[in-house]
């Protein structure tokens, strides 16, 4: 018989990533190819976030991460970002239903204060409203940047030993791990870009230190779940040594 890409069959459910990080890109290219507004291009990528949130939970995929906004972003024009704020806005109260039928928990990581109000106010409801739930934890980057990430947890830490509660030795990676946005959650397993770029654009800069990376040409709102499937069986068949040699 011969394989559909899309067959979730062909996939070993022993060895599914655990943590799927997406930077989702080429929703402006995608408009420019249609002589349509960047803002058309996010809308229509607004339903593949929808197709993948869906897909990874079917799989049982238990953490699924989303770069949607980057620190770097807010230097993009007034109505793009507008744009976009009101298709998250418009997302979260869209999705709520289906996050509480699915058993989905949703989470924010970033600078969320930077954020219009209104979209807080929606962010914080769905937070709270999806609050019990445990099939899959679902987080939207917004406003985040690794960097910035990195400065808070620094931060956070420095206090700690200004006010001598810790010393120098007690610095150590789970430390610092658990100072970061994803202090509750295992590091990414793969990093999926779409749009081609081969480049992190300070996406989740401690996080990514072992995730099999797969960088697709396919714009976002092209990206389809046969196409996810197909990038899930390639990370199955890949073999993560961690800096050891071949088992
Ligand atoms: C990704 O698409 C979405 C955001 C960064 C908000 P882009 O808007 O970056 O699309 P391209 O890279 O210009 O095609
Ligand atoms: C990365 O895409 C950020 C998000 C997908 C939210 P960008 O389009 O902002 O990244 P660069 O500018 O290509 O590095
Ligand atoms: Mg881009």
């Amino acid at each position: 018989m011969k394989s559909n890409p899309a067959d979730y069959t062909d996939l070993d459910p022993e060895k599914l990533p655990a943590h799927v990080a997406i930077i989702m890109d080429g929703n402006g290219r995608w408009a420019k190819k249609r002589l349509v507004n960047r803002v058309k291009g996010h809308e229509k990528g607004t339903n593949t976030v929808r197709t993948m949130v869906r897909t990874s939970r079917e799989l049982g995929i238990s953490t699924l991460t989303l770069y949607a906004f980057s620190t770097e972003n807010w230097q993009r024009s007034k109505m793009e970002i507008a744009g976009l704020m009101a298709l998250l806005k418009k997302f979260l109260k869209s999705e709520q239903k289906e996050m509480l039928e699915n058993d989905i928990r949703l989470n924010a990581i970033g600078e969320i204060d930077r954020l219009p109000k209104g979209v807080q106010q929606e962010l914080q409801n769905t937070m709270n409203i999806t609050k019990n739930n445990s099939g899959m934890l679902l987080t939207l980057a917004l406003s985040y940047g690794g960097r910035s990430e990195i400065v808070k947890m620094v931060r956070e830490i420095a206090l700690a030993a200004k006010t001598g509660q810790i010393g120098p030795d007690s610095i150590t990676p789970e430390l610092i791990a658990r100072h970061l946005y994803t202090k509750d959650m295992p590091d990414p397993d793969i990093l999926i870009r779409t749009g081609g770029e081969m480049r992190i654009s300070n996406f989740l800069l401690w996080q990514i230190a072992y995730s099999e990376i797969f960088v697709t040409n396919t714009l976002w709102p092209d990206f389809s779940k046969e196409e996810y499937v197909q990038i899930l069986k390639a990370f199955q068949g890949r073999e993560r040594r961690f800096g050891k040699t071949e088992s």
